[in-house]
């Protein structure tokens, strides 16, 4: 573990993301205590310091937390605000003199990416990069090519151990569960492999358009928006070996191996689908082509998984908003025991990540003479407590120094791989109705194994 930050560095405060996430993860991280340095915010907006408070205050109010004046209080007693053009050598002159008190800043990059790299040069111009950490926010290249040459840029400044990609599902709880349900339980650890586990399901599901985000997603696509990241991410913590020790780089290592031993996508083995009406959305291209939908087959070809498929989906305009991760266990040889009903549903175990977190176990029993399906389930909120959200916990994680919930270097390039034959070759487009599960030709992706399950919708 690196030590803690002792400054906090914010470059696009102004902006979006500090609007609808930053503030109100600094506000929690000092209700809860664990805001220990001071804060300085850097963007263009020609605004005082007052202005940005109160800015602060509407966001964490917006967001639907209700503000104590003492807890905000505290956080306004932290914050400072530089107003500059960060291409400019002007503003960093300005951060060297209001930070060079500190030893270990953390610059959080809540920019365009274009400006990634620019930013990290001038920091190390500017003499500001020994003994720091830099978290930038996705998105982290867009496509194989950009995300290596990004990663060059900023190497060629900072150490990898400097870098923070910052991947807001690694901060999720039941995300972060993953690791110890799978090897804390020996009941879960001895059947979580190809002799027990038959396919593997990931579905992201969202019940809402691009909203007002058109010519950002125009430009992305539901492949490059949430596949290449946060559900490859997610996959590697299901199907990852247990790590050898607790740093980060143990955890990142089988991560890593696990992007190391799939193949590139086929694009044969997938579907992509546009809801109809994305093409009228503000920001969008007409005749735009850019996929909402995604459906794909994927394979890890190791000595744990070969052979099982893993099916994974994600799409806007979808009929609910859930994302969960489904393995469909083998099926039982015939029960010959009971004349009547031969062949029983395959066990299922579900880990439901949004919303409302948990964990289900389909099984089979008894019923009144015919065999019937039961659950075994637990809500993570009613035994486990309220948790971090996701930006408090990987704010906390980056100024403690604790890298493990942070994509490494080598494994973003590794998804790139994976997913690059698609960019390369892209599926046609078929339109989907708003509301529906995605265009019917996703069934192809399944066909032969499974049909896609209905997730873990309720209670
Ligand atoms: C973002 C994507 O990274 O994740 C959005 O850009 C998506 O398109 C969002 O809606 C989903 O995150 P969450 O945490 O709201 O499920």
């Amino acid at each position: 573990e690196a030590p803690e930050a002792d400054v906090l560095v914010i470059f696009g405060i102004t902006g979006d993301l500090a609007r609808k996430m930053t503030y109100r993860a600094l506000y929690r991280l000092e209700q809860h205590g664990l805001l220990r340095c001071e804060i300085v915010g850097v963007a263009a907006d020609d605004i005082g310091l007052d202005d940005l408070v109160s800015r602060a205050r509407e966001s964490i109010a917006e967001s639907g937390t209700t503000v104590d004046d003492e807890v905000f209080t505290r956080l306004a007693g932290r914050l400072d605000y530089l107003s500059g053009d960060v291409t400019e050598h002007e503003v960093y002159r300005q951060l060297a003199s209001r930070i060079h008190r500190y030893q270990r800043p953390l610059f959080y990059l809540e920019m365009p990416p274009s400006l990634f790299a620019p930013i990290v040069e001038q920091l190390g111009k500017a003499d500001l990069l020994t003994g720091a950490t830099v978290a930038v926010e996705k998105p982290f290249g867009h496509d194989l090519d950009s995300a290596r040459d990004l990663n060059a840029r900023l190497h060629d400044v900072l150490d990898e151990s400097q870098i923070l990609r910052v991947d807001h599902f690694l901060g999720k709880e039941p995300v972060i569960e993953l690791e110890y349900l799978r090897f804390a339980n020996l009941a879960l650890a001895e059947i979580w492999d190809r002799h027990t586990v038959s396919s593997i399901q990931i579905t992201m599901a969202e019940d809402f358009g691009v909203t007002d985000r058109g010519s950002f997603y125009d430009k992305v696509g539901a492949l490059r928006d949430v596949v290449q990241n946060h559900l490859m991410q997610v996959l590697a913590l299901v199907a990852m070996e247990p790590p050898a020790g607790d740093t980060a780089d143990e955890l990142r290592d089988k991560k890593c191996e696990v992007f190391r031993a799939m193949p590139a996508l086929d694009p044969a083995h997938c579907v992509r689908g546009q809801y109809e009406g994305y093409l009228d959305v503000d920001g969008v291209e007409a005749g735009s082509t850019t996929e909402t939908f995604v459906a794909m087959r994927l394979e890890i070809d190791n000595w744990r998984w070969s052979g099982v498929p893993i099916f994974l989906r994600a799409g806007k305009g979808l009929p609910e908003r859930v994302t969960e991760v489904r393995l469909l266990l083998r099926r039982t040889p015939k029960l010959a025991f009971l004349r009547k009903s031969t062949q029983v549903d395959a066990n299922q175990i579900v880990l439901r990540i949004d919303p409302d977190p948990g964990m289900r176990m389909h099984l089979t029993a008894m019923g009144k003479q015919t065999w019937q399906n039961v659950h075994l389930q637990t809500l993570f909120a009613g035994e486990l407590g309220e948790p971090l959200e996701p930006y408090e916990r990987l704010l906390h994680s980056a100024m403690s120094g604790d890298h493990s919930l942070f994509a490494r270097q080598d494994a973003v390039e590794e998804t790139w791989r994976i997913v690059q034959p698609l960019l390369d070759n892209p599926p046609p487009v078929h339109t989907y109705p708003t509301g529906s599960w995605g265009p019917d030709e996703a069934d192809s992706v399944v066909r032969g194994h499974a049909h896609w399950q209905e997730p873990w919708l309720g209670e």
